[in-house]
């Protein structure tokens, strides 16, 4: 059975010695929740990739609480050199939703980076995730608290959906804010390049890095608004297995996305199936007389509500266990919407039809 806590300091007092002990706990931090085990416990890491079902080939980001613990933890100086812009990012968004790559130190177990020379480091900003950081003094690896390839949790019951017997203990901290991952921005490369969009946003990292490259499944699945009709994007690599419900999700892109939707989401709910479906708010009315499950995703032009809602009404979705959903996607290169369309994009696993 895992152990679902509260936030009061007993609990997050015994949460840490946990940790300290090799065990696993998640936790919620601002973006999603996360498992967390001993970062620098080999064994300890060992189990978290086998709680989660994960594969070993899969780096775990670490969290630390302050900025003196990335020096101890990374392989290089971050005071001069090419290194030392990590510091002017960690003073701008840190605590944070950024994740830096950066290189790795001996410290680092080879299990927590799945073999490579870099590390993922960040510090994040909600009050349990650092009242945790800072009762277990110990930099704990991480990732989001889910099964491998489903939605991320952004609330305790979606951890224990998940995991409930597999992890020593939950700690509740209620919704998780930002609801969808960190920015992963890797300063090894020799251009800074977002390997995953998030709430920090190229827009915001431009502020204080000359040029921000962006990398990884975003580049391999660009944005083609004029697509011909019909035709579904490759998945590539990590694409097609993240962040996906069990029902397969089937996404619109394009100007006539709502009305494709409409026709096809009408046609499966006269074949008899059970069909799910993902709009923004202003867009729900308009599956209203059919016989079909629908989830808004809050207001289009409010991007904030729009990425808390995502993973969990993905899960809600599958839940009342519909045979398909179809989403309508996200029309935005910048800013948060990126990481939306990106989530989107990848829970769709290569199902996209542009039209
Ligand atoms: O918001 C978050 O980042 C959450 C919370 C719990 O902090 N964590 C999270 O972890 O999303 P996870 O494991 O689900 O995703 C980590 C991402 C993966 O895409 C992984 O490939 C990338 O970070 N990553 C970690 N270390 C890396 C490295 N050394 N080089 C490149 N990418 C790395
Ligand atoms: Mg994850």
């Amino acid at each position: 059975m895992t152990d679902v806590l509260d936030t009061s300091a007993e609990s997050i007092a015994r949460a840490a010695e946990c940790l300290r002990r090799g065990g696993l706990v998640a936790f919620p931090t601002e973006t999603v929740y996360g498992l967390g085990a001993h970062a620098l416990d080999a064994d300890a890491v060992r189990r978290l990739f086998a709680a989660k079902a994960r594969p070993a080939t899969d780096p775990l980001i670490v969290h630390v609480s302050a900025w003196e613990d990335v020096e101890e933890l990374v392989g290089e100086d971050l005071l001069t050199g090419p290194y030392s812009r990590a510091r002017r990012l960690a003073a701008c968004f840190w605590p944070g939703p950024l994740t830096l790559v950066l290189p790795r130190g001996v410290r680092i177990p080879r299990e927590v980076t799945a073999g490579l020379d870099t590390a993922g480091v960040r510090i994040p900003a909600h009050p349990v995730a650092r009242a945790l950081l800072e009762a277990a003094r110990i930099p704990i690896a991480a990732p989001s608290a889910n099964l491998f390839s489903r939605p991320s949790p952004t609330l305790a019951a979606h951890v224990l959906q998940d995991l409930d017997g597999r992890i020593d203990m939950v700690i509740d901290g209620g919704a998780t804010n930002v609801g969808v991952e960190s920015t992963v921005l890797d300063l090894t490369a020799d251009v800074p390049t977002i390997l995953r969009p998030g709430a920090v946003t190229r827009e915001m990292l431009e502020q204080y890095l000359p040029t921000v490259a962006v990398g990884g499944d975003l580049k391999a699945a660009p944005y083609h608004p004029y697509h011909s009709e019909g035709t579904a994007t490759p998945s590539p690599g990590m694409l097609a297995k993240h962040y996906s419900p069990r029902a397969p999700l089937t996404l619109y892109e394009g100007p006539h996305a709502l009305e494709r939707m409409v026709g096809v989401v009408s046609g499966s709910a006269e074949r008899g199936q059970l069909v799910g479906v993902l709009v923004p708010r202003e867009h729900a009315a308009r599956f209203e007389d059919l016989p079909v499950r629908v989830e808004d995703l809050g207001p289009a032009d409010d991007l904030r509500t729009m990425a808390t809602r995502l993973y969990a009404a993905l899960r809600e979705l599958d839940a009342s266990g519909v045979d398909a959903i179809f989403a309508l996607g996200i029309d935005a290169t910048e800013g948060l919407g990126t990481a939306l369309r990106d989530r989107l994009r990848r829970a769709a696993a290569g199902r996209i039809i542009s039209t």
